[in-house]
C-alpha cells in the first residue's frame, strides 16, 4: 500500500530506543512516537560507557521501550508493516540485544525484518525532518564519529573524509575531564566558553593546510593539556578565567577545523550542480551553537541550504532507524532470521 508504518529499535551505544514512524507516499513522514532511555547514570562512575553494563541495560529496557512506543502511537504490532533494527556498527552486546528482540518480534508476528546501519540512520535524518532531496552533503559529528558523507540514495553513501583519530565529541569530553568539568563534556565546555576569550590560547588546527577532508582532534587535546599544565605550574591551580579561556580557545579550534573542511567539501559537492543543494549536520556535537553558526556561515557562502535537525533527532534515537527502515522497505529490501549483528559495518 502507499502507507508504510515501521517500528524501529536502536541499542548500539548507550541509548535504548524504540520509535514508530509512518509514511504516506507523497506526504511528510510522521514520527508517531520516539522513546529514548539513556544510561548516563549507569556509566557515570566509570568515566565512559562500559559495554557489559550497556548490554545488560539494553536487554532490560528494550521491550519496555517498544511497549511505550506502541502505546504512545496508539498502535498494536498488527498495525505495523515491518521491524527495523540497528544491526551495527556499535558495541556488540547492545547491537545483539536489539537484533535478538527484533528477530523475536518478527518470529512471533510474521512481520518482515530490516537491518539498518546506524550511520545510515543518522545520514538519512534530513530526509525524515526536512525531506532533503538526494544528493546532499552530510557532516556526521558525534562522540564516536566524524565524517563527511555524500548521500545519493538510501544505500548510496560516499565517505569523502573524516577524523583520523578522535571524534570531536570525544575531544570535548576529554577536555572537560582535563579541566574538571562534568560529563558529557560538550555542553559543559560550551557553557564555560561563553565567558572565555577564544583568541587567548593558540591551539593547533591539525591538517587544516592539507588537501582533502581528513581531520585530527587528538593533538588539540594534547596542546590543551600542555597549556593547562603551564598555568597550574605557574599559579598552583587554574583561575576561573583560565578555564573559560581554555574552553573558548578549544571550541574555536574545533569550529575552525570543521568549518574549513566543510567549506572544501561543499565546494566539491556544489561542483556537481545539485538541483536543491543541502548541507546537513547530525550527531551530538551539532548541538554546539558556535559550531552550528560556523557551519551555517560556510553553507550559506557556498549557496547550500543548511539543515540542523532538532537535537533529539541528531543524537541517538530510534526514529532515524525506523525512517531508514522505511526507505529500505520501499526499495524492496527485506532481511530474515540470518540477519547478523555487525560491530564493524562501514557505510
Ligand atoms: O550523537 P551523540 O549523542 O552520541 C554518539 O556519540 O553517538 O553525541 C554525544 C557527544 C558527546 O561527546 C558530547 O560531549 C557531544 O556529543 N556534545 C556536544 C554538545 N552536546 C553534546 N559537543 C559540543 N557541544 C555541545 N553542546
Ligand atoms: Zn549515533
Amino acid at each position: 500500500s502507499d502507507t508504510v508504518t515501521i517500528l524501529g529499535l536502536e541499542s548500539s551505544c548507550d541509548d535504548t530506543a524504540a520509535a514508530i514512524v509512518r509514511h504516506r507516499a507523497g506526504q511528510p513522514p510522521e514520527i508517531l512516537s520516539s522513546i529514548v532511555a539513556g544510561q548516563a547514570e549507569l556509566h557515570e562512575a566509570f568515566g565512559g560507557v562500559v559495554p557489559e553494563i550497556a548490554a545488560r541495560a539494553h536487554t532490560e529496557k528494550l521491550d519496555l521501550c517498544v511497549e511505550e512506543a506502541l502505546d504512545e502511537a496508539r498502535l498494536s504490532l498488527s498495525e505495523v508493516d515491518a521491524i527495523a533494527v540497528t544491526a551495527g556498527p556499535g558495541l556488540i552486546g547492545g547491537v545483539l540485544a536489539g537484533v535478538m528482540l527484533a528477530k523475536g518480534i518478527a518470529a512471533g508476528t510474521g512481520l518482515p525484518l530490516i537491518g539498518v546501519n546506524h550511520l545510515a540512520g543518522h545520514a538519512l535524518t534530513p530526509r525524515l525532518t526536512d525531506g532533503a532531496a538526494y544528493p546532499y552533503l552530510m557532516l556526521l559529528v558525534s562522540g564516536g564519529h566524524c565524517q563527511f558523507l555524500l548521500v545519493e540514495g538510501e544505500e548510496d553513501f560516499t565517505r569523502l573524509g573524516g577524523t583520523i583519530d578522535d571524534a570531536p565529541g570525544e575531544a570535548f569530553d576529554k577536555t572537560a575531564k582535563l579541566l574538571g568539568l562534568p560529563q558529557p563534556g560538550g555542553p559543559s565546555v560550551e557553557v564555560e566558553a561563553k565567558s572565555g576569550n577564544p583568541a587567548r590560547f593558540k591551539l593547533p588546527r591539525p591538517l587544516l593546510d592539507r588537501p582533502g577532508y581528513n581531520m585530527s582532534f587528538s593533538g588539540l587535546k594534547t596542546a590543551l593539556l600542555r597549556e593547562r599544565d603551564k598555568l597550574v605550574e605557574r599559579d598552583g591551580g587554574l583561575h576561573v578565567q583560565d578555564r573559560t579561556d581554555l574552553c573558548a580557545s578549544f571550541q574555536a579550534a574545533v569550529a575552525d577545523v570543521l568549518a574549513e573542511k566543510s567549506r572544501r567539501a561543499l565546494a566539491e559537492y556544489m561542483g556537481r550542480k545539485p538541483a536543491q543543494p543541502v548541507f546537513a549536520v547530525a550527531g551530538g556535537v551539532s548541538a554546539n551553537m558556535t559550531i552550528r553558526a560556523a557551519l551555517e556561515t560556510v553553507s550559506a557562502a557556498a549557496g547550500a541550504q543548511f539543515l540542523a535537525p532538532p537535537l533529539r533527532l541528531c543524537t541517538d534515537n530510534a526514529a532515524m532507524i525506523a525512517w531508514a527502515g522505511i526507505e529500505r522497505f520501499r526499495a524492496g529490501h527485506r532481511d530474515d532470521m540470518s540477519l547478523m549483528a555487525r560491530p564493524r559495518w562501514p557505510l
